[in-house]
């Protein structure tokens, strides 16, 4: 098998070589003035396995059209099996209709990654497990749960509560609070407008309790924020631990999560660490 990196995140792909002890592919990505993204594949593909690890994160369609891009040279190489690495799945929110006129787009996105030849996906931590039915191909849908438990679990003050911050993220919080051998509350976070939301309801006892807030991703840090705010109010411990497999931190998320009461903050390397120089931030390869 031959594994290659896309551009959005070499420190995750090579961590796997260094895991599977093989060396990178030999390719080369390069974007033209116009912002068209060339790829080319430096050695011969035929008739092996190929693995791309390419999140498709931050600048999304730069990093989805490479992936797309990649798996075409690698079908047009010959390729035997062409298998997507792809840790965080962009465009994962848009999995259903909100009865406007609005497309799906993860649905969307699982046509294009079938229609270049990508014969299997394997990513992490879904958005909503449901999307693997957007495919025909097999999805192999990992989750960092377990890592991130075993990095933690020296790591938090004693009588800590699992914060899911809205319904959709329970199951995980609840799988994080039976590893940690703690019990889980959830949030009733309501969509204001496009990128507003609020808490209305803490449903669960937080009083003088520490918190660990789980998500699948940080994007803005708007959800860590409005939920710190929501738990203070109801009583909870200023003691703050955050863990969410994608972190995205777009625009001024830092800014937002600059709450004195925030600890931790740990998210996976799915994504390439945008900013390193932040004391708070720590990332847990899944590499492994
Ligand atoms: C929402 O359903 C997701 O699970 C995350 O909670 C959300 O996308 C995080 O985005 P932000 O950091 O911009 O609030």
């Amino acid at each position: 098998f031959i594994l290659l990196a896309g551009t959005a995140n070499p420190g995750l792909a090579n961590a796997i070589a260094q895991e599977l002890g093989v060396q990178l592919g030999a390719c080369v990505t390069e974007r033209f003035p116009d912002g068209e993204v060339a790829v080319q594949l430096l050695e011969s593909v035929r008739h092996k396995t190929v693995f791309i690890v390419q999140s498709t994160s931050p600048p999304v369609n730069d990093h989805l059209v490479e992936l797309l891009a990649f798996a075409d040279a690698c079908r047009r190489a010959a390729a035997s099996q062409i298998v997507a690495i792809v840790p965080y799945f962009g465009y994962a929110r848009s999995d259903k209709r909100h009865g406007r006129r609005e497309p799906i787009s993860a649905s969307m996105v699982a046509e294009l990654i079938q229609v270049v030849g990508i014969n299997q996906v394997i990513t992490l931590d879904l958005h909503a497990p449901q999307i693997e039915g957007f495919f025909r191909i097999p999805v192999d849908s990992l989750t960092a749960v377990p890592t991130f438990c075993e990095a933690l679990r020296d790591r938090l003050p004693p009588d800590l509560v699992v914060v899911s911050p809205d319904i959709g993220r329970l199951e995980m919080a609840t799988h994080y609070a039976q590893q940690l051998n703690t019990s889980a509350i959830v949030l009733h976070k309501q969509r204001k407008s496009g990128t507003e939301t609020e808490v209305t309801r803490v449903i669960g006892d937080v009083r003088d309790r520490p918190c660990l807030i789980i998500d699948d991703m940080i994007s803005t840090g708007g959800t860590i924020a409005r939920g710190i705010e929501a738990l203070l109010n109801a009583g909870a411990r200023a003691e703050m631990t955050v863990a969410a497999t994608h972190g995205l931190f777009v625009k001024n998320a830092r800014a937002k999560l600059a709450h004195g009461s925030i600890r931790a903050i740990f998210v996976s390397d799915s994504v390439s660490p945008s900013d390193l120089d932040w004391p708070q931030l720590h990332v847990v390869s899944i590499a492994p």
